[in-house]
């Protein structure tokens, strides 16, 4: 039988808590995927007893759940919890959430807080003997600033944990269509052998957004698109798309192969990033047929700010698979859709007998819809109808959403179960993560010694100009050493 689990979450009351983690965890409850004693645990800085938070999750978590929502399961789900008040930076706290940790439990600690009190709270947790072996922390992003504070977070978590013992989470690794890639790669056979230069011309991986910056101002404007959004989920998805096969779906062969990217990742220098990055900031404008204000209007941002909320960028894998291919990395908010894809452009036959083709696009194009559709999309050129021999793109579809009526669990609530399970591989490793902020750091620098701010961009568009200029230039020359 399973060990009872004690679930202790800092930053309870947060918005992540009341968004993602409790509705996460709800659901793990109804399909039965919590062991049958768990408790979870709530630390908050409000005055709140049990029954107080208890009526905080009731009204706020309830309404993200629509149609999961069921009475009863909701109140044995609401029995679950409790919560302690106090200051995670003082000991006092810590005296009172012991009792509240069964003796020979597993216990979970959950730290969706900012960064600067991970140190702090996992010091407390070993003062008031709460770390065992079987003992797991979650860190959630970001995981720092950059490089320094980067490390300087894992070798302050690593003097109480082990590091099969933390959890660092990309909340990317968890999605279905994510996962589902490594099995588009590795689970077909007819892929592979085409998965690289010189079939591949180019690589393009495109996470929009239609939300602005929200409530989440005062991080947001601290962090920026690059930090926010590509030091992880992007580059997390471009290690996938780029790795070699694992030898196993082992956490440490999967994640040796993404380190290997991540250090073949071509660093930029200040001639790179002036040549090869577009930063952009959305200004008013519209989307989804709303009308929204520039991001220096939104409540809490400074009207002068520097921020970008606008990334492209060309990077370049240095291995022998991947040599003289571009890989295209966008993301922005205020965007026209909520799409994110990866689109695999294949290089074009290398003669061609049809002289209507000569202008055509790209003849073999993969489009993976990581959301909001699930799909994978194949172009090929087929013959148009008629007399001569006229050619046109036709599409090979599969809609993963109705060819699987399964269930799909959300990001949030597959990885909280992997960490129940002491299941790592879809968890960042240490090295990993300081390897994706070792290519970041020169990016950063290099936009702050040019001094340039973000190109603006109505919302509602794709981004400044210089984002498809990017795309058009021409393909990265071949492998040089590095
Ligand atoms: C988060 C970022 O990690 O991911 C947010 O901090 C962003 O700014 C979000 O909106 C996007 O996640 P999803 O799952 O909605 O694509």
């Amino acid at each position: 039988m399973d060990a009872p689990l004690d679930l202790v979450i800092f930053g309870g009351a947060g918005d992540l808590s009341w968004r993602k983690l409790l509705p996460a965890l709800y659901m793990a409850h109804v399909h039965e995927r919590l062991p049958r004693d768990t408790r979870i645990i709530g630390i908050g800085r409000h005055g709140w007893d049990r029954q107080a938070y208890v009526d905080f999750v009731d009204r706020s978590a309830r309404t993200v759940m629509a149609d999961a929502f069921q009475n009863e399961a909701w109140t044995a789900f609401l029995a679950r919890l409790d919560f302690v008040s106090m200051d995670a930076t003082e000991a006092a706290g810590y005296a009172r959430l012991a009792p509240c940790c069964r003796p020979g439990s597993t216990k979970v600690f959950y730290l969706a807080t900012a960064p600067g009190l991970f140190a702090q709270i996992c010091g407390r947790l070993h003062e008031a003997g709460l770390i065992d072996p079987q003992a797991r922390v979650v860190l959630e992003k970001p995981l720092g600033h950059d490089l320094s504070s980067a490390r300087a977070i894992n070798e302050a978590v690593a003097c109480y944990f082990d590091e099969r013992q933390v959890y660092r989470i990309d909340h990317y690794l968890g999605k279905e269509t994510v996962q589902n890639l490594m099995v588009l790669r590795f689970g077909n056979a007819i892929f592979e052998p085409l998965w690289r230069a010189p079939h591949i011309q180019s690589v393009q991986i495109t996470v929009a957004e239609t939300v602005g910056v929200g409530t989440r101002a005062g991080f947001y404007d601290q962090t920026g698109a690059l930090r926010d959004m590509v030091q992880n989920h992007l580059l997390q998805l471009l290690c996938i798309v780029a790795m070699e096969p694992p030898i196993s779906l082992d956490p440490d062969d999967v994640r040796d192969e993404k380190l290997k990217v991540l250090r073949s990742l071509c660093r930029m220098d200040l001639h790179d990033v002036r040549q090869d990055t577009v930063r952009g900031q959305y200004s008013a404008g519209v989307v989804e047929g709303q009308a929204v204000t520039g991001y220096c209007q939104e409540s809490g941002v400074p009207a002068a700010s520097g921020t970008e909320t606008f990334v492209a960028l060309r990077a370049q894998v240095r291995n022998a698979r991947w040599a003289g291919v571009p890989f295209f990395l966008r993301t922005g908010k205020r965007l026209p859709q909520r799409r994110s894809d990866i689109i695999i452009d294949y290089a074009d036959p290398p003669f061609s007998i049809f002289a209507d083709q000569r202008d055509a696009p790209h003849a073999n194009r993969l489009v993976i819809s990581l959301q909001p559709e699930e799909s994978i999309e194949l172009q090929m050129m087929a013959k148009e109808p008629g007399s001569g021999m006229k050619l046109r793109p036709a599409f090979l579809k599969l809609d993963l959403q109705s060819a699987f009526s399964e269930r799909r669990a959300e990001a949030y609530e597959r990885l909280l179960v992997d960490v129940i399970k002491g299941r790592l591989t879809h968890f960042m490793r240490r090295d990993e993560l300081e390897a994706a902020w070792q290519w970041i750091d020169p990016i950063l620098e290099a936009w702050q010694q040019l001094g340039e701010q973000p190109h603006p961009y109505p919302a509602g568009s794709w981004g400044p100009i210089g984002a498809s200029a990017l795309l058009a230039r021409a393909p990265l020359r071949g492998a040089e050493a590095p």
